[in-house]
Protein backbone atom coordinates (compact mmCIF):
# COMPACT_ATOMS: atom_id res chain seq x y z
CA UNK A 1 0.00 0.00 0.00
CA UNK A 2 1.43 3.48 -0.57
CA UNK A 3 -0.25 6.79 0.01
CA UNK A 4 0.19 9.08 -3.72
CA UNK A 5 -2.39 12.43 -4.37
CA UNK A 6 -5.33 12.02 -6.38
CA UNK A 7 -5.13 13.19 -9.97
CA UNK A 8 -7.92 14.07 -13.00
CA UNK A 9 -7.51 10.23 -14.04
CA UNK A 10 -8.66 8.64 -10.66
CA UNK A 11 -11.77 10.21 -10.81
CA UNK A 12 -14.00 7.39 -12.13
CA UNK A 13 -12.32 5.30 -10.24
CA UNK A 14 -12.59 7.32 -7.00
CA UNK A 15 -16.59 7.94 -7.53
CA UNK A 16 -17.03 4.15 -7.57
CA UNK A 17 -14.70 3.63 -4.71
CA UNK A 18 -16.25 6.32 -2.46
CA UNK A 19 -19.97 4.20 -3.04
CA UNK A 20 -18.90 0.92 -2.02
CA UNK A 21 -16.50 2.46 1.23
CA UNK A 22 -17.37 6.12 2.13
CA UNK A 23 -20.46 7.13 3.91
CA UNK A 24 -22.69 8.96 2.31
CA UNK A 25 -26.02 9.97 4.62
CA UNK A 26 -27.65 13.37 4.11
CA UNK A 27 -24.68 15.13 1.72
CA UNK A 28 -24.23 16.97 -1.35
CA UNK A 29 -23.50 14.19 -3.93
CA UNK A 30 -20.27 14.03 -5.35
CA UNK A 31 -19.59 14.65 -8.99
CA UNK A 32 -16.93 14.52 -11.43
CA UNK A 33 -17.18 17.98 -11.93
CA UNK A 34 -16.41 18.65 -8.20
CA UNK A 35 -13.80 16.54 -7.48
CA UNK A 36 -11.77 17.01 -10.94
CA UNK A 37 -12.32 20.97 -9.59
CA UNK A 38 -10.62 20.34 -6.26
CA UNK A 39 -7.91 18.74 -7.83
CA UNK A 40 -7.18 21.67 -9.74
CA UNK A 41 -7.35 23.75 -6.98
CA UNK A 42 -5.52 22.36 -4.80
CA UNK A 43 -3.51 19.16 -6.12
CA UNK A 44 -2.25 17.30 -3.26
CA UNK A 45 -5.50 17.49 -0.55
CA UNK A 46 -6.91 14.62 -2.30
CA UNK A 47 -4.59 11.41 -0.39
CA UNK A 48 -5.34 8.12 -1.73
CA UNK A 49 -4.13 4.75 -0.57
CA UNK A 50 -3.56 2.73 -3.27
CA UNK A 51 -2.86 -1.00 -3.75
CA UNK A 52 -1.33 -1.62 -7.61
CA UNK A 53 -4.23 0.11 -9.79
CA UNK A 54 -6.69 0.05 -6.95
CA UNK A 55 -8.04 2.37 -4.48
CA UNK A 56 -8.38 1.14 -1.07
CA UNK A 57 -8.59 4.42 1.02
CA UNK A 58 -9.13 8.22 1.05
CA UNK A 59 -8.94 11.71 2.78
CA UNK A 60 -9.39 15.25 1.50
CA UNK A 61 -6.49 17.16 3.65
CA UNK A 62 -8.66 20.37 2.94
CA UNK A 63 -6.51 23.58 4.04
CA UNK A 64 -8.22 27.08 3.37
CA UNK A 65 -5.32 29.19 4.63
CA UNK A 66 -6.99 29.20 7.77
CA UNK A 67 -8.65 26.17 9.35
CA UNK A 68 -7.81 22.42 8.42
CA UNK A 69 -10.48 19.70 7.35
CA UNK A 70 -10.62 16.42 6.68
CA UNK A 71 -13.53 14.75 4.27
CA UNK A 72 -14.28 11.65 2.92
CA UNK A 73 -12.04 9.35 5.09
CA UNK A 74 -12.82 5.93 3.65
CA UNK A 75 -11.34 2.87 3.56
CA UNK A 76 -12.49 -0.50 1.57
CA UNK A 77 -14.54 -2.56 4.10
CA UNK A 78 -12.26 -5.79 2.81
CA UNK A 79 -9.09 -3.45 3.71
CA UNK A 80 -10.32 -2.01 7.23
CA UNK A 81 -8.43 -2.48 10.54
CA UNK A 82 -4.84 -2.61 8.82
CA UNK A 83 -3.94 0.36 9.55
CA UNK A 84 -4.43 2.40 6.37
CA UNK A 85 -6.74 5.12 7.82
CA UNK A 86 -4.35 5.49 10.67
CA UNK A 87 -1.43 6.06 7.87
CA UNK A 88 -3.88 8.66 5.92
CA UNK A 89 -4.43 10.45 9.07
CA UNK A 90 -0.94 11.06 9.73
CA UNK A 91 -0.91 12.15 6.24
CA UNK A 92 -3.05 14.40 6.47
CA UNK A 93 -1.71 15.93 10.18
CA UNK A 94 1.50 15.99 8.10
CA UNK A 95 0.44 18.05 5.67
CA UNK A 96 -1.68 20.50 7.63
CA UNK A 97 1.33 20.90 10.30
CA UNK A 98 3.71 22.06 7.19
CA UNK A 99 1.09 24.62 6.41
CA UNK A 100 1.42 25.41 10.08
CA UNK A 101 -1.97 24.91 10.89
CA UNK A 102 -2.91 24.39 14.70
CA UNK A 103 -5.97 22.13 14.79
CA UNK A 104 -7.49 19.58 12.50
CA UNK A 105 -11.38 18.74 12.42
CA UNK A 106 -14.01 16.47 10.71
CA UNK A 107 -17.96 16.08 10.25
CA UNK A 108 -18.70 13.03 12.05
CA UNK A 109 -22.27 11.37 12.05
CA UNK A 110 -23.07 11.42 15.56
CA UNK A 111 -24.60 7.47 14.86
CA UNK A 112 -21.43 6.10 12.61
CA UNK A 113 -19.77 4.62 15.67
CA UNK A 114 -17.39 2.77 13.21
CA UNK A 115 -15.88 6.22 12.46
CA UNK A 116 -15.90 7.07 16.00
CA UNK A 117 -13.58 3.94 16.75
CA UNK A 118 -10.94 5.62 14.43
CA UNK A 119 -11.10 9.38 14.91
CA UNK A 120 -10.75 8.54 18.76
CA UNK A 121 -7.95 6.12 17.75
CA UNK A 122 -6.72 9.03 16.18
CA UNK A 123 -6.74 11.47 18.77
CA UNK A 124 -10.18 13.18 17.65
CA UNK A 125 -12.81 14.29 20.31
CA UNK A 126 -16.56 15.26 19.65
CA UNK A 127 -17.09 19.07 20.63
CA UNK A 128 -20.58 18.94 21.95
CA UNK A 129 -20.83 22.73 22.34
CA UNK A 130 -20.69 23.37 18.45
CA UNK A 131 -23.14 22.44 16.02
CA UNK A 132 -22.76 22.46 12.43
CA UNK A 133 -25.04 25.77 10.38
CA UNK A 134 -25.68 25.36 6.57
CA UNK A 135 -27.41 26.47 3.77
CA UNK A 136 -27.42 24.87 0.20
CA UNK A 137 -25.78 27.23 -2.48
C1 LIG B 1 -13.26 5.01 9.43
C2 LIG B 1 -12.38 4.15 8.52
C3 LIG B 1 -11.87 5.05 7.38
C4 LIG B 1 -11.18 3.62 9.33
O1 LIG B 1 -10.29 2.98 8.43
P1 LIG B 1 -9.38 1.73 8.88
O2 LIG B 1 -8.32 1.59 7.84
O3 LIG B 1 -10.21 0.55 9.19
O4 LIG B 1 -8.73 2.27 10.24
P2 LIG B 1 -7.39 1.70 10.92
O5 LIG B 1 -7.20 0.26 10.55
O6 LIG B 1 -6.27 2.63 10.63
O7 LIG B 1 -7.78 1.77 12.44
C5 LIG B 1 -7.10 2.63 13.32
C6 LIG B 1 -7.62 2.41 14.71
O8 LIG B 1 -8.97 2.86 14.80
C7 LIG B 1 -9.68 1.99 15.68
N1 LIG B 1 -10.72 1.31 14.92
C8 LIG B 1 -10.94 1.38 13.58
N2 LIG B 1 -12.02 0.63 13.24
C9 LIG B 1 -12.49 0.07 14.39
C10 LIG B 1 -13.56 -0.80 14.70
N3 LIG B 1 -14.38 -1.26 13.73
N4 LIG B 1 -13.74 -1.16 15.99
C11 LIG B 1 -12.92 -0.72 16.95
N5 LIG B 1 -11.87 0.11 16.73
C12 LIG B 1 -11.66 0.49 15.46
C13 LIG B 1 -8.68 1.01 16.25
O9 LIG B 1 -8.11 1.57 17.43
C14 LIG B 1 -7.66 0.98 15.14
O10 LIG B 1 -6.39 0.57 15.56
P3 LIG B 1 -6.11 -1.02 15.74
O11 LIG B 1 -6.66 -1.72 14.52
O12 LIG B 1 -4.61 -1.06 15.84
O13 LIG B 1 -6.84 -1.43 16.98
C15 LIG B 1 -13.18 2.94 7.96
O14 LIG B 1 -13.79 2.27 9.02
C16 LIG B 1 -14.27 3.33 6.97
O15 LIG B 1 -14.01 3.50 5.77
N6 LIG B 1 -15.52 3.51 7.44
C17 LIG B 1 -16.65 3.82 6.53
C18 LIG B 1 -16.60 5.25 6.04
C19 LIG B 1 -16.71 6.22 7.20
O16 LIG B 1 -17.64 6.14 8.00
N7 LIG B 1 -15.76 7.18 7.26
C20 LIG B 1 -15.71 8.20 8.28
C21 LIG B 1 -16.57 9.34 7.93
S1 LIG B 1 -16.59 10.58 9.23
Amino acid sequence: MRLRPATPDDVPALLAFWKTAAEDTNRVGDDAAAVTALIARDPEALLLAVEGDEIVGSLIAGFDGWRCHLYRFAVHPDRRRRGIGKVLLEAAEQRFHDFGGRRADAMVLDDNTLAHHAWTAGGYAAQPQWRRWVKDL
